[in-house]
């Protein structure tokens, strides 16, 4: 035990002993916020086949740490990669010749492991499934390429010798959520880009806000010709927060809002940190620390940018500046992972990160169909917090200490009565643990350590 170490315990111990005055945080089931979707991922790329193909029990405890609502992270939304390239890729890999002549689709019923992986998500109760392509097939496109940018041929602006692909794209798109129909996946969310403010040698197509309009009127004609009355449609999955709000403008301005579900951004170029300026539903649907080594065992060290603190705050932040009602991670599972992933699959032990214990705070306590309600830190203290009112009544309140110093915390409920609570906590050394917690005279207590995520579950 160095000095430094050996102090801070001192220090613990005493404050634990002789705990700095309590900081309350009122929880106000009166004033309501966003209703929650839920907390996701994706295995796309062939992620899905890494987990398919791992021996039988390897593939449940990787498939239990993040669907199990008992001992994983409790997820209740999957990400799918709509291919857009060759056979096994995509479900229409050749071109028909042109945008009317009538297209040869190919299912294989696999769908790159996607159908497995998705039937076991749902075998855990998940039943949010949303549908992404990054790219339309390439010969739809200005370049003749699913990769490397390139724009929907017919959208203003964008013409091609080939034709107006839009009508050719929307019947693709719904021929693939037919196709999961078919082996009992419903697609509940539905979008047709990826990144579009950004070119890349992976399947990637661009749009600003007016094109992509120029699609939605056209997918949004066909999937109700089709009867897919309940899928919400999406978009537009824009790198970071600044360059989805200028598409988002961009969408209003076009009239499209009301054929559209769910306004999506990822959060690599720009932070959640404002609400998105639309009446819809806001979802962040990908982040990750895409260049850091795996870092298993940092809940935290330093605040760098894998650890379990950081995505704790990060989600936090999202919720409630950002007015988010889902947050996606990048990928689950990977072989081999760095940080853009949350569990490791190579070893003969799937490895989780303490990011996942992060999402498991949010996710197995924040079911879908939560309402955010208010909760306040009284003090200029380190501690961030949110909570939330589930369907089945209790209120889960998740409150962050960044700072180094233990932090007593009294909940005061306002507008209900506290019957019970259940406290859970991460820190550095106990990734996802119990904390004792205390209920008397209707309000709660618990003693969160520095540097750490508690949260509150009550009955009311
Ligand atoms: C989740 O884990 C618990 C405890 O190991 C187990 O009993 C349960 O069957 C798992 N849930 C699912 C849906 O597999
Ligand atoms: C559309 O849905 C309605 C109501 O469920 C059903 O009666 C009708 O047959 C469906 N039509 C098609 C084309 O699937
Ligand atoms: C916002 O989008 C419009 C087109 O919709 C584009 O002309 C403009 O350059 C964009 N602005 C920024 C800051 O990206
Ligand atoms: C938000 O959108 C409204 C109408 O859709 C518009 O009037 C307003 O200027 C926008 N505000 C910002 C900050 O973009
Ligand atoms: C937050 O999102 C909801 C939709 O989920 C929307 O109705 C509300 O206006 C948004 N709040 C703000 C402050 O933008
Ligand atoms: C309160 O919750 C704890 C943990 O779930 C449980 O052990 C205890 O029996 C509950 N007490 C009451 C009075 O419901």
């Amino acid at each position: 035990m160095n000095l430094r170490f050996a102090f801070h315990a001192l220090f613990s111990l005493l404050l634990h002993v002789f705990p700095v005055s309590a900081v309350t945080v009122t929880v106000d089931i009166g004033t309501t916020y966003q209703e929650m979707d839920g907390f996701g991922f994706s295995q796309a790329f062939g992620r899905a086949n890494d987990v398919k193909n791992l021996p039988a029990a390897q593939q449940r405890q990787t498939l239990d740490l993040l669907f199990n609502i008992t001992n994983g992270a409790g997820m209740t939304i999957l990400r799918n990669r709509i291919g857009s390239g060759g056979l096994g890729d995509s479900i229409e890999p050749n071109s028909p010749g042109s945008s009317n002549a009538t297209p040869t689709y190919v299912w294989d019923g696999d769908d790159s492991g996607q159908v497995w992986f998705s039937q076991q998500a749902r075998s855990y109760g998940v039943s949010t499934f949303y549908a992404d392509a990054w790219s339309a097939p390439g010969f739809m496109k200005t370049n003749n390429n699913q990769n490397e940018g390139g724009y929907l041929c017919g959208v203003s602006g964008e013409s091609c010798s080939s034709g107006d692909w839009r009508q050719a794209y929307a019947d693709f798109l719904v021929k693939y959520v037919q196709d999961y129909a078919s082996v009992g996946i419903d697609v509940t969310h539905l979008g047709f880009l990826n990144e579009p403010d950004y070119v890349t040698s992976y399947s990637s197509m661009q749009s600003n806000g007016e094109q992509a309009a120029d699609f939605i009127k056209v997918l949004s004609a066909t999937v109700r010709n089709a009867n897919l009355t309940d899928i919400k449609l999406t978009c537009c999955d824009a790198t970071g927060w600044t360059a989805q709000t200028n598409l988002t403008a961009g969408l209003i301005t076009s009239g499209v809002e009301n054929d559209l579900g769910i306004i999506t951004s990822h959060s690599y170029s720009s932070d959640p940190t404002t609400p998105m300026n639309t009446s819809l539903k806001v979802w962040e649907t990908e982040n990750a620390d895409l260049d850091g080594e795996f870092v298993p065992n940092d809940w935290y060290s330093s605040g760098a940018a894998g650890e379990g603190l950081t995505w704790a705050s990060n989600i936090l932040e999202a919720i409630v500046s950002g007015n988010v009602s889902a947050y996606l991670y990048w990928e689950g599972a990977e072989v081999g992972a760095t940080n853009s992933a949350l569990v490791d699959i190579s070893g003969t032990t799937p490895q989780a990160s303490k990011r996942l214990w992060a999402l498991a705070h949010y996710s197995r306590f924040i079911r879908p169909g939560a309402v955010r309600i208010d909760a306040n830190s009284d003090s200029s203290t380190d501690l961030k917090v949110a909570a939330f009112r589930n369907i089945d009544g209790t209120v889960s309140t998740q409150v962050i200490n960044s700072a180094a110093s233990v932090q007593d915390v009294t909940l005061a409920p306002q507008g209900f009565t506290v019957r019970n609570g259940t406290g859970y906590v991460s820190e550095q050394g106990t990734e996802f643990g119990r904390l004792g917690v205390e209920v008397s005279a209707g309000e709660v207590t618990g003693i969160i350590p520095g540097h750490s995520m508690v949260t509150f579950v009550l009955e009311i």
